[in-house]
């Protein structure tokens, strides 16, 4: 998962994924989409605050399978997992590239565009 993070999130970039940043993700929940015994996709959840909010990040899907309904599978996944936990909302900080995605799953965008990792991201939410 780490190696597809970097390769699809991070290197494009020009930037790393280190180890303080991952020691940081243990209490998060890590989704992976598994095709032909690889990791084809990553999706990883933190868990409701008290308020119910949930909040999406690292979501990628191998450029070969890209555009076959896998991100979708993997958003969905997580709602269903989410919710059962506690979330009522779902929030996420979505790649100007990638808004129309998270449009098509029911995300509305909260906020204006900031940079974030070098690149231009939109604040997306959505109740449960
Ligand atoms: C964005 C990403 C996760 C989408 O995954 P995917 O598996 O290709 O998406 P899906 O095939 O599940 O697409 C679901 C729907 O969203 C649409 N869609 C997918 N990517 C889109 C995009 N960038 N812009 C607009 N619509 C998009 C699809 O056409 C599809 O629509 P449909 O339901 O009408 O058929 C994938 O392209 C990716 O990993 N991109 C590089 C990393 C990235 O940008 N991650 C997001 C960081 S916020």
């Amino acid at each position: 998962m780490v190696a597809l993070r970097r390769r699809l999130l991070r290197t494009p970039l020009g930037l790393l994924l280190t180890q303080t940043q991952l020691e940081a993700e243990r209490d998060q929940i890590h989704l992976a989409l598994w095709h032909d015994g690889a990791v084809a996709g990553t999706l990883l959840a933190i868990r409701p605050d008290a308020g119910g909010t949930a909040k999406l990040r690292q979501m990628a899907v191998s450029a070969s399978l890209q555009g076959r309904g896998l991100g979708a599978a993997l958003v969905h996944h997580a709602e269903t997992i989410l919710q059962p936990l506690g979330a009522n909302r779902i929030v996420l900080s979505a790649r100007e590239t990638a808004v129309g995605f998270y449009r098509r799953l029911g995300y509305r965008v909260t906020g204006e565009t900031y940079i974030e990792v070098t690149i231009p991201h939109l604040p997306m939410g959505k109740i449960l």
